[in-house]
């Protein structure tokens, strides 16, 4: 495995595999690496010859401060995960490499960012697009894999990819939890241990109104799982929507794909996390 700083040096050595006619499989990540970007490497490796990891936390997509100064940073452990997992080259780069110029590209992703996150985090989803669309530039992958946990992030890419017109095929991985259900994300280990304790609650509150789905309407399962949550965590948004225009629904025949989408902050810690819930 082989760390590069430099764009020009990383296109370099991916030309040269390009050429003997391998295939580029790229996970985007911010680092702070657990088993759920773990399992997208092993994707990347099952589906493609070379696989690309970044590791950039890129300050664009960031509407506070204090939440980029205390994103965690492990780059040497990220890399021995990484190592083991055979990746084979980590594209690290500093944010002078990635934004020489000051930024001035603004994506219009319709209904798609005015929702959730969107809603909530002004200007996240361009920073996310920029940063994505500059990374696919760069590598120039076959395919690339993000996880389902970041389940309007995922819609986000498919929609810079049409966008952009690219090429590069969007491999969704299923989100990965701890035993407790918690989602595994790289903010949990700011969590206190009390803290901790409180939140497998979201995903339990997730699966309680996935299993009421048949009694009860989107309107009343929404309000009841933000009174549940409510004990322990200050929820932002509770959810549920069609999974393709994200937009939420106010009964059951609105959609064939209903997703229930949550944002909650544990003391200051703001977790994310989603539930298919087809029937
Ligand atoms: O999901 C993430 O870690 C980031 O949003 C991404 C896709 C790497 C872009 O910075």
């Amino acid at each position: 495995m082989k760390t590069y700083n430099k764009i020009q040096e990383l296109q370099n050595e991916l030309q040269a595999q390009r050429n003997q006619g391998k295939t580029i499989g790229f996970v985007p990540t911010m680092g702070a690496l657990h088993q759920g970007h773990i399992s997208l490497v092993h994707q990347a490796r099952a589906a493609c010859d070379i696989v690309v990891v970044s590791i950039f936390v890129n300050p664009i997509q960031f509407n506070n401060p204090e939440d980029l100064k205390k994103y965690p940073r492990t780059y040497e452990a990220d890399a021995k995960l990484l190592e083991e997992a055979t990746c084979d080259y980590i594209f690290y780069p500093t944010v002078g490499e990635m934004y020489p110029e000051k930024v001035t590209k603004k994506y219009d992703f319709g209904n798609l960012e005015t929702v959730m996150e969107g809603a909530f985090r002004e200007g996240h989803f361009n920073g996310v697009g920029v940063v994505v669309n500059k990374l696919f530039e760069i590598v120039n992958a076959d395919k690339a894999f993000f996880g389902k946990k970041d389940f309007q992030q995922l819609a986000i890419i498919r929609s810079l990819v049409e966008i952009e017109n690219l090429s590069v095929e969007i491999i969704a991985g299923e989100t990965m939890r701890e035993c407790d259900g918690l989602a595994m994300s790289s903010r949990n280990v700011r969590l206190t241990e009390e803290e901790r304790t409180f939140a497998p609650e979201i995903f339990s509150t997730l699966n309680w109104v996935k299993e009421n789905m048949e009694n009860h309407s989107p309107i009343e399962l929404m309000e009841v799982a933000m009174k549940r949550l409510s004990v322990h965590f200050k929820p932002e948004y509770f959810q549920i929507v069609d999974g393709l225009s994200l937009q939420m629904i106010n009964s059951w025949d609105e959609t064939n794909y209903p997703v229930a989408c949550v944002a909650a902050h544990l003391g200051q810690v703001r977790l994310i996390d989603n539930i298919e819930l087809n029937r």
